[in-house]
């Protein structure tokens, strides 16, 4: 199974230095506000993703008056268990640094790739609150992991929109904002697709994960996907042409993969609409529940899920059932909380338990 099994941090906010072995079930952190909790969830998101979801700034990681942070783990794979994958970032003010393997590599790509961590934060009902961003990354993930192709294509599709968009700007003639149409078309229909047969894909799982964590909700379909370009549209090219007056009024393009998003509904209302703050929440366990779900089903590789400050997140009975979830499904999760007595450990076996304070950790 792919494990993080272990991380070791320097200098990372207030951590000084931390080593931890992960076991394979349940890893808990525990410890008071400002401990660091959320700063050990963040350096394996950052690993995992090669950003932040708190700050974008170098400056802002790095344990103050020091000048760099490093943050190094060990991954074994579920495909071959001897094999261990060793990834490394090391990031100054100046200049980041990715290693793996003891080989420095130009992208995350790689690294995120053997490391498929998904998050759950007290933030993490802002991805049906929130502006369609959120739900892309969220959509994305899945398309990233399981397509080979997806990447390329988004490159090259985000190549093209920069182009159009400066030459729109810019105000350059008709003919060089064009030139950029049939590369924009040939990828976003390429990306739309795998986004498409990604949802339908994730909609059962997701189906099935809603009536576990909130059987009182009647939910058929769930999600509703939107390219990014009106639904009727036959010919995006001529679409693009159509729309090249508006779009050089506005400076940059309407329409395409970069607008689109997904709607989720229950009884033909928008989820927001309809669940309690609470509900909301359980939503978003039940979407990364499905995602994982399917990531293990495709790729035959379970996800690894942090869950920052679990009880701010879900009361004692969703609790519970989220954790049971987690262990049948066999995800190795790390959570974070500020009491010991607030999570409920099904199987002692897996679990390992820290505590933390100023930034110092220590196994109990
Ligand atoms: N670059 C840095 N250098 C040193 N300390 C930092 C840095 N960035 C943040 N901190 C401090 O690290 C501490 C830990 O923050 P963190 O958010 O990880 O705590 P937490 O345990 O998650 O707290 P809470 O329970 O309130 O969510 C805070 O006191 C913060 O001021
Ligand atoms: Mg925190």
């Amino acid at each position: 199974m792919t494990q993080l099994n272990r991380l070791s941090l320097q200098n990372f906010r207030n951590c000084e230095s931390a080593q931890f072995n992960f076991s394979s079930g349940l890893n808990l952190i525990v410890g008071d506000n400002a401990a660091g909790k959320t700063a050990i969830i963040e350096a394996i998101w950052l690993l995992a993703s090669g950003r932040s979801f708190r700050s974008q700034q170098s400056k802002q990681l790095i344990r103050h008056h020091t000048d760099n942070c490093v943050m190094f783990a060990e991954i074994i794979s579920s495909h071959n268990t001897e094999q261990v994958q060793k990834v490394g970032i090391q990031k100054s003010l100046e200049q980041t640094n990715l290693r793996m393997d003891g080989e420095t590599v130009k992208t995350h790509g790689p690294i995120a790739k053997s490391l498929p961590v998904q998050l759950l934060t007290p933030e993490s009902h802002k991805l049906l609150e929130e502006g369609p961003k959120i739900r892309r990354q969220f959509m994305d993930w899945g398309c990233f992991h399981q397509s080979e192709e997806f990447i390329l294509c988004w490159r090259h599709y985000q190549k093209a929109l920069k182009q159009r968009n400066h030459a729109l700007k810019k105000k350059l003639p008709q003919d060089q904002v064009q030139l950029w149409d049939s590369a924009l078309v040939e990828n976003a229909l390429k990306i739309d697709a795998i986004r498409q047969a990604y949802l339908s894909e994730l909609e059962p799982y997701l189906v099935t994960f809603c009536q576990a964590l909130m059987p009182e909700i009647e939910i058929e379909e769930a999600c509703q996907y939107r390219a990014g370009w009106p639904k009727n549209t036959e010919d995006l090219l001529k679409l693009y042409q159509l729309n090249y007056t508006k779009d050089s009024q506005l400076g940059h393009t309407q329409y395409g993969s970069h607008r689109a998003d997904i709607r989720f509904k229950f009884a033909q209302q928008e989820a927001i609409n309809v669940l309690s703050r609470g509900q909301q929440k359980l939503f978003v366990c039940a979407l990364l529940l499905a995602q994982a779900s399917l990531h293990e089903k495709v790729l035959n590789e379970p996800v690894i899920m942090l869950i920052d400050d679990l009880p701010a997140e879900l009361d004692e009975a969703h609790r519970h059932k989220l954790l049971e979830l987690l262990q049948i499904l066999k995800i190795q999760h790390i959570i974070t909380s500020t009491s010991m007595q607030l999570i409920p450990i099904l199987n002692s076996e897996t679990t390992r338990v820290w505590t933390i304070a100023g930034g110092s950790i220590e196994q109990i």
